[in-house]
């Protein structure tokens, strides 16, 4: 089978959708690669690096549509481009199908078998394949570095010697896969980030990615069944629109990634969040290719309006890591179709019937839905504090209970040794059995960020000792005392030795 990779048509577009590397991996999986002369220019792989790998050079678009069973693109093929393609081949690609009715009918005309790579279904088997997530992360890290760029300031806050810099402020709408790359990539340069998203499932996402989850005052959740967000309520808009002007007065960077499938992107900064914008602001709008967030979004521009405030309507894609990423998924997806020897078009599966959106001469489109997962329990906050509380109060008892025998345990058997031990003995155990009773619940209660001081503190306790032991060690190894000392000096160095080695490797962790 024949596997063909046109240059791209589209000037804006610099990925390609095979890279070296997934041309070695698709000569391995069986197929034969033919790739048009200059494909890769414009994501930095020249021609002779395809070849070395053992792909074939063909001069023109036509003779490689003639010769291939088997089409990788980036975007959706051209009437022209379709129009040279043999019936029955399969196409890879974006496709955006719901908003291109009108292509799918030219598709399905000419019996082209066609896979919107877009509309792989987000399910845990697909993630591989999934372009929406490798490139929506991509473009995620992508708009803090280069919203950065534009604002001219530092992102993380600096104490020197000149003065105190106080930490930018960024805000992120929308937490799907682009908005928490984003704040990921925000966060590890020092800006305080704070995200907003009408799915609620996402608040701990958002917290583990290290920004601050906004809320607004309305019981209404934007999660279903497909992952994605549905269409909220006017009255939830409206409150997310105030609670975006006062934030506006606030941060100094916007990136907005909201999107809801198949839809324009809902309008959520308006001219009076940018007016309230401080001058030397930055909007980044990740949605600018389906109409933008921010309604002053100039798709494929960037500009300052007058009250000084850039706005990003595009972000570079990094061509060769997208190519490369691009390419991976359409490999796994190959994989997954049988790869050239047993190349299949399984109508039944989960994946490849909803991703087909033309095939045999039909329209495949729109496809029965797929639950990303199995739909959760919904715990009420509530709930979920009443069950923590009643855990914590059931451990607090059994730890008093057993507290309290271990304390009449150790009673009755000072009151025995009383009767039977000497009393200057029973003096000095009694020192002993309080020391390591207030020993214990020191070192207990400490948290565990302190443990390196307490370690400190620990290893000057164990430097006592050992002096200690060494004053009362003789040479006589009859004497119980010596061999009681030995041990002494002997645990007290491994607590030394064990501390040291510990301090040591936990420097290490922060020497680059
Ligand atoms: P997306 O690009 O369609 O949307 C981005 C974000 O915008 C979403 O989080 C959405 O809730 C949010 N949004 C929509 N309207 C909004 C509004 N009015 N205000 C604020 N935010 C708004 O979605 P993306 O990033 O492609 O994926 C969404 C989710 O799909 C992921 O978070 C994940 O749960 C799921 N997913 C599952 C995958 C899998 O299992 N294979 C792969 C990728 C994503």
């Amino acid at each position: 089978m024949i596997v063909g990779i046109p240059k791209e048509l589209m000037p804006e577009e610099l990925r390609v959708a095979a890279t070296p590397k997934t041309v070695t991996r698709l000569i391995k999986q069986g197929f034969e690669v033919l790739i048009e002369k200059g494909a890769g220019e414009r994501s930095n792989y020249a021609d002779a690096t395809f070849t070395n790998m053992g792909a074939k050079l063909v001069g023109s678009a036509k003779e490689l549509y003639q010769s291939a069973n088997i089409i990788l693109k980036v975007q959706a093929p051209t009437q022209e481009e379709i129009a040279l393609m043999n019936e029955g081949t399969v196409t890879l690609s974006y496709l955006w199908p719901a908003q291109n009715k009108d292509l799918l009918k030219i598709l399905a005309e000419k019996k082209i078998n066609a896979i919107a790579m877009d509309a792989i279904p987000r399910i845990s088997r697909a993630q591989k394949m999934d372009v929406l997530s490798s490139m929506a992360n991509i473009a995620g890290y992508r708009s803090v570095i280069e919203g950065a760029n534009h604002f001219g300031r530092f992102l993380n806050g600096q104490i020197t010697a000149a003065g105190k810099v106080e930490p930018a402020k960024v805000l992120v709408i929308g937490a799907g896969v682009a908005g928490l790359a984003a704040i990921g990539a925000a966060h590890s340069l020092g800006a305080i980030v704070r995200a907003f998203d009408t799915r609620k499932e996402v608040a701990e996402q958002i917290a583990s990615m290290g920004a601050e989850f906004l809320t607004v005052d309305i019981e209404e959740d934007g999660s279903t069944d497909s992952g994605y967000s549905k269409v909220m309520s006017q009255a939830f808009i409206d409150a997310e629109m105030a609670l975006f002007k006062k934030q506006a007065g606030e941060v100094d960077i916007i990136i907005t990634t909201a999107q809801i499938p198949g839809r324009e992107a809902p309008k959520l900064i308006l001219e009076d969040h940018i007016a309230a914008m401080k001058p030397g602001s930055v909007i980044v709008d990740l949605a600018a290719s389906t109409g933008g967030n921010c309604v002053l979004t100039k798709p494929n521009e960037i500009y300052t309006t007058e009250n000084g405030v850039t706005i990003l309507g595009k972000v570079s894609q990094l061509p060769s890591q997208a190519s490369q990423l691009y390419g991976n998924n359409l490999c796994h997806l190959l994989d997954d179709m049988g790869k050239a020897e047993n190349f299949k078009i399984d109508m039944d599966d989960d994946v490849v019937k909803r991703a087909m959106v033309t095939y045999n001469g039909t329209i495949n489109w729109p496809p029965e839905p797929l639950p990303v997962s199995p739909a959760k329990p919904k715990a009420t906050v509530e709930d979920t504090q009443a069950l923590k509380k009643a855990k914590a109060e059931q451990k607090a008892k059994k730890k008093a209970r057993s507290s309290a025998i271990g304390l009449v345990v150790v009673g009755l058997l000072l009151v025995g040794m009383g009767q039977v031990a000497p009393s200057d003995f029973m003096g000095h155990f009694s020192v002993f059995v309080l020391a390591v009773f207030v020993g214990w619940q020191v070192i207990w209660n400490v948290t565990h960020a302190l443990h390196t001081p307490l370690m400190a503190v620990t290893n000057a306790i164990s430097g006592i000792i050992i002096i200690g032991g060494l004053l009362q060690m003789q040479t006589d190894w009859s004497n119980p005392m010596t061999i009681l000392a030995f041990i002494a000096v002997f645990v007290a160095s491994i607590n030394i030795v064990g501390g040291f080695f510990v301090t040591h490797r936990m420097l290490k962790m922060f020497r680059k």
